[in-house]
């Protein structure tokens, strides 16, 4: 399905009464099929974008359309994977991914056997009867993953899903998203805050500026898939956003440090797996 921003304001009025002008005039049209990254500084909106979709928040001026139709809250088309996988602990793996179905009057056993189909997909049919916490983070992720795919939805919002993984766990649920993407076409509107995995999933990146939020550019990844880290296209795309995400970071650390301050050229992009950390 195709999802049309069209001047998409946000405010929010701060508890001192002050208004927080956090989106600007956000057009963005997302084509459907399309694996979208959007990446930016902290509190420049993404989230706030992502909920507005997801009909969870209203814009405070402009339009949400999906396939044409104004969104009017939550709809079982657009499904939300959030940083914590947010499981039942009582539950069984199983019973997590058909909660859903069952929830919408599926039958038990159609609703456990689409729900297996999806375990497979992410690898974890033989633990279909685990429990949360006998699973690691990645594969609570991967769960969380299914629970949103059983339900087949057109849309999945993804925010930074991956963001609390480790480097080796993130590298392989990369794969394994690409792999579902290629699958089953789904658009996907995914958040994250490094550069690398936005490089590695999408076919567009969508770079955000900050106060108030906004596109500033955009960046197409014209690279083959399966995407190897090492491709020279990849490489140099990331600095290039990786230029832009620093003058974007650089704003706010003078809001927050004065006027004169610098960020280091390059400094961020020295990490190695160019991974920010959970604080950009
Ligand atoms: N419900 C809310 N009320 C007031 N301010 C909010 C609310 N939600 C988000 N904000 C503010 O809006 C800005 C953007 O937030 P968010 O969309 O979460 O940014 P991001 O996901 O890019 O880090 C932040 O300054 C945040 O504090
Ligand atoms: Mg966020």
């Amino acid at each position: 399905m195709q999802v049309v921003l069209d001047g998409v304001h946000k405010q929010f009025r701060k508890e001192d009464g002050q208004v927080l002008q956090v989106l600007k005039g956000i057009n963005l049209t997302v084509r459907a099929g399309e694996f979208l990254s959007l990446i930016g500084p902290s509190g420049c909106g993404k989230s706030t974008i992502l909920n507005i979709i997801a009909g969870l928040e209203q814009p405070s001026e402009g339009s949400v359309r999906v396939n044409g139709k104004p969104i009017n809250g939550p709809g079982i088309d657009r499904i939300v994977v959030f940083q914590e996988a947010g499981l039942f602990p009582w539950l069984s793996v199983l019973d997590n991914v058909t909660y859903g179905l069952l929830l919408k009057n599926m039958p038990r056993k159609k609703a456990e056997a689409k729900a297996m189909d999806v375990l497979r997909m992410v690898h974890l049919g033989r633990f279909a009867n685990a429990y949360p916490h006998e699973l690691s983070g990645g594969m609570k992720q991967r769960v969380a993953i299914a629970r949103a795919l059983v339900m087949d939805p057109d849309i999945l919002l993804m925010d930074e899903p991956f963001a609390a993984l480790d480097e080796q766990t993130r590298i392989v649920l990369h794969q394994e998203l690409q792999e579902i993407w290629q699958q089953t076409k789904k658009t996907v509107i995914f958040i994250t805050h490094n550069i690398r995995e936005a490089v590695m999933l999408s076919e567009r990146i969508i770079l955000m500026g900050t106060r108030p939020g906004m596109v500033k550019q955009e960046f197409v990844v014209e690279a083959a898939r399966p995407r190897d880290p090492s491709d020279s296209v990849l490489v140099h795309l990331e600095k290039r956003i990786m230029a832009g995400l620093e003058q974007e970071m650089e704003k706010v650390l003078k809001e927050e440090m004065g006027d004169d301050y610098r960020l280091q050229k390059g400094v961020v992009y020295h990490d190695p797996l160019y991974h920010l950390g959970s604080d950009i």
